[in-house]
């Protein structure tokens, strides 16, 4: 894993912004999969920005949605889906044909998964991920305990996923269960982007970078990924400092 620990969150956005500029200049037709929630939103506005300047262009590329809170869709205004419409794929345009997401509301969420995980398997692997990481170290939904062979699956959310999240929504909401790609899409994809930002990150991205491999810690896999990029402000990056 090669780390860069930037001054500013700015920093890091522009960064990953120009990394996921170069690598769909090199592959048109990427398939693309970017993590929700707060941390990526600068990275998206930055994007928008250079797409209107024809800096770049994602009208070839296939996007493949990384979890999402089970019985919410784009309806739902917080949700994983609602997120990447509202900031991303509306002002860039996007085709919906263009865009696979996890059905959360069907009958039988294994077969979501198997869906999810074919579309994947016909491109090859993703070709770029934009990840964030939780306080608990969870990589998309994948929460503490997971199996790092895992692939597409139906989780039972930790109690800090459970309550960190409702940060997203405007009334309180009830968080149980989530859907996921697995640790195995993460391994397999070519190229790794990992946004941290802000004090509360400072344990996970500790054991991302130094901590001993172990599902306790998901992010700690990331270390044996051969092309993965972090990173990270001042804040999130304050106990690697003293680690060395
Ligand atoms: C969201 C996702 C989560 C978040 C993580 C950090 O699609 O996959 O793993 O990336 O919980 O969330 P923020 O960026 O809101 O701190």
């Amino acid at each position: 894993m090669n780390v860069k620990v930037n001054d500013s969150f700015e920093e890091s956005s522009l960064a990953a912004a120009d990394l996921i500029i170069e690598t769909v200049k090199e592959k048109p037709d990427s398939m693309i999969c970017f993590a929700a929630g707060s941390t990526p939103i600068r990275t998206f506005e930055i994007l928008i920005n250079k797409s209107k300047s024809s800096l770049i262009d994602f009208s070839n590329c296939t996007f493949v949605g990384l979890d999402e809170w089970i019985g919410m869709d784009k309806n739902d205004k917080g949700s994983c889906q609602e997120t990447l419409y509202t900031s991303l794929f509306v002002p860039l345009n996007i085709s919906s044909q263009n865009i696979h997401f996890f059905n959360t509301k069907s009958s039988n969420l294994r077969v979501e998964c198997k869906k999810i995980d074919q579309i994947i398997a016909n491109n090859g692997n993703i070709d770029l991920m934009l990840l964030g990481i939780g306080q608990n170290g969870h990589l998309g939904f994948n929460e503490p305990g997971v199996s790092f062979d895992s692939f597409s699956h139906v989780v039972n959310l930790s109690e800090v996923t459970k309550t960190v999240g409702q940060k997203y929504f405007e009334g309180s909401r009830e968080l149980s269960m989530g859907i996921t790609l697995g640790i195995r899409h993460i391994l397999d994809a070519k190229c790794l982007i990992v946004l941290a930002s802000g004090i509360k990150k400072n344990k996970a991205v500790y054991e991302m970078v130094h901590g001993k491999i172990t599902n306790e810690w998901p992010v700690s896999i990331l270390q044996t990924h051969k092309n993965c990029q972090a990173f990270l402000d001042k804040e999130a990056a304050c106990l690697l400092n003293e680690a060395q």
